[in-house]
């Protein structure tokens, strides 16, 4: 059964969302959960994804992602009431959702894509949130008005200082976390090396700290080994173990080294689509 697209944004230069129809997955999806995708046929490369949001009244679910590479690219090239031919999901453990008290959420770039369902869930439940919200500059950051409308306040930080604060996300954390009321929880969620240093700070403080792992994903049923991460020094398997984690368990160093393994042929794979298909930035 292949997936209608029923509409699509482009939210920046790189970062595309878009409604597509998946009954299913829509009607059975909790936050922190994701979707994996092949957009043409049996052939085409899986992607995971996270579902962002859900309709299930309409069977739609809210995909959000950047294009990094050859897959993401041609997901960007389509069109509204083109199709995809399969999305599987919803995959992952739901996040553990309750009223821990102050939430800080960490986001950094696409991170902020995974990180909306889990804060407006957090919020739901009666929790404080205070968003801090990371991107390297003012135009690649995205769903800063989604997440005004659910935090108690909202920080912003861009590596340039084109917009907000001129920092990385970790100061304004190490800030929250020296307050006098140290918050409950922090969930971080971005790249490797952003959650990595964020739960670098957490710990000098012992807040618990949250973050939802992007390791390469092949299968997504803990078959084929490819997401595995090291969590307190024994092999988990982040499609089905995860891709939530406790961020202090995590060896970030070994994931960093996995997520690299295949650059050579990505980057291949990504100019040789380039080649054939270079409409790449005339789509809207
Ligand atoms: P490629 O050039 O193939 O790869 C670019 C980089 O993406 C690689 O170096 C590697 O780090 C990563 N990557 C490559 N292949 C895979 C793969 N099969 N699985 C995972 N990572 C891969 N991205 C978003 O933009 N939005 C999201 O909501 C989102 N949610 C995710 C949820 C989970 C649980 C996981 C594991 C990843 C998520 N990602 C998300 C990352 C996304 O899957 C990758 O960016 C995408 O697979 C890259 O594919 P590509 O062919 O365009 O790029
Ligand atoms: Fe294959 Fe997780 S993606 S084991
Ligand atoms: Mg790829």
């Amino acid at each position: 059964m292949s997936h209608k697209i029923v509409s699509k944004k482009q939210l920046s230069e790189d970062v595309f969302t878009a409604e597509i129809e998946a009954t299913l997955v829509a009607r059975a999806r909790k936050p922190g959960q994701f979707a994996i995708i092949s957009i043409n046929n049996e052939y085409s490369e899986r992607i995971p994804l996270t579902i962002a949001d859900v309709d299930p009244q309409r069977g739609t679910i809210c995909l959000i992602w950047q294009r990094v590479g050859k897959t993401t690219a041609e997901l960007a090239q389509m069109r509204q009431g083109d199709e995809i031919a399969n999305v599987t999901g919803p995959l992952g453990k739901p996040t553990h959702i309750e009223n821990f008290g102050t939430v800080v959420c960490v986001g950094g770039g696409i991170g902020n894509a995974p990180l909306l369902p889990i804060a407006k869930a957090l919020k739901g439940a009666g929790n404080t949130i205070i968003s801090i919200l990371g991107a390297r500059n003012k135009e690649l950051l995205i769903l800063e008005d989604e997440f005004a409308k659910i935090s108690d306040e909202l920080i912003i930080t861009t590596d340039d200082g084109s917009y907000g604060r001129k920092a990385l996300v970790t100061e304004p954390l190490k800030e929250a976390c020296m307050r006098d009321r140290k918050p409950d929880l922090v969930v971080a969620i971005g790249p490797a090396i952003m959650m990595k240093f964020c739960c670098e700070v957490t710990k000098q403080f012992n807040i618990p700290t949250q973050v939802s792992l992007n390791t390469i994903m092949v299968d997504a049923t803990g078959m084929c080994g490819g997401c595995r991460v090291e969590y307190d020094g024994k092999p988990k398997f982040v499609c089905v173990d995860g891709p939530e984690f406790d961020g202090h368990k995590i060896d970030f160093d070994l994931m960093m080294k996995r997520l690299n393994a295949y650059k050579n042929q990505e980057k291949q794979a990504y100019e040789q689509y380039k080649k054939h298909k270079c409409k790449i930035g005339l789509d809207k």
